[in-house]
């Protein structure tokens, strides 16, 4: 495991702190969508036609989306960054089953410069919304130039509502949908909690800023509520 940088963020502390909790049942009773926003996540990777070799995961935290990537492309070496290692040494366990050897870990921030080699894909879950604006807007040009010439970014994230009326009835929708999936009060409690170091965009500005970077054909394949997958691709 290559440590770049300590972490110096909240996110990641949180993340750190908590990582012994995060487990995949957590997350499926607090992504209401869970299994329809990770496989379109998945499938905006596979319906471009690209080989995919490299792929980096951006805020991989346990590997639940590298998981599934590596189901889908057992061919594929990952590369999974995040600033949390306790939540990779988690991802390192997960992975062992899937992918084994064609896995590397890397501790580092978002705001570091990626790891050398290139990409042929990099895709991300839930951690890029924890950068503040001008952090996705420049992380959104440094992957366009990482990612090999066809390559494909996909972001699979938590976004902002269009208005602050629609943001407050999404979040009553988020906590209601949660709570009929099976988390308890103090669960989603926690969640709240652990939310207050989000900062979420929407996915206009989003599909704004990777058309700014140099992608071409910057889209929302899946959307609801509160959750997203941005996808696009750099020219070949
Ligand atoms: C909500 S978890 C998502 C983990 C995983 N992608 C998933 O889908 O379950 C967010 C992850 O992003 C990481 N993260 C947040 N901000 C970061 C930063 N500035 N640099 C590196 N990692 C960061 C956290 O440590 C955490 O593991």
């Amino acid at each position: 495991m290559t440590d770049t940088r300590a972490s110096t963020t909240t996110a990641p502390a949180v993340f750190e702190a908590h990582a012994g909790g995060y487990d995949d049942d957590l997350r499926r009773r607090l992504i209401p969508p869970f299994d329809e926003f990770y496989g379109a996540a998945v499938a905006a990777l596979a319906c471009r036609v690209h080989p995919r070799r490299r792929i980096l995961d951006l805020g991989a935290g346990t590997g639940l989306l590298s998981g599934f990537v590596a189901e889908a492309h057992p061919d594929a070496e990952l590369v999974l960054l995040d600033a949390a290692p306790a939540m990779l040494e988690r991802a390192r366990e997960r992975l062992a089953a899937v992918a084994g050897a064609n896995v590397t870990l890397h501790v580092a921030d978002l705001r570091d410069p990626f790891p050398d080699g290139g990409f042929d894909a990099i895709v991300s879950a839930l951690a890029i919304h924890h950068l503040d604006d001008d952090g996705k807007r420049e992380l959104y040009r440094r992957a366009h130039d990482a990612l090999s010439p066809g390559g494909v970014f996909v972001n699979a994230e938590q976004v902002l509502a269009p208005s602050p009326q629609l943001e407050a009835r999404y979040q009553r929708w988020h906590r209601d949908a949660s709570l009929a999936r099976g988390a308890s009060v103090e669960e989603w409690e926690a969640a709240v909690e652990r939310m207050r170091v989000d900062r979420c965009a929407t996915v206009e500005a989003q599909l704004g800023w990777l058309r700014e970077a140099g992608f071409a054909d910057p889209d929302a394949p899946f959307r609801a509520y509160r959750f997203a997958v941005l996808a696009a691709r750099r020219a070949a």
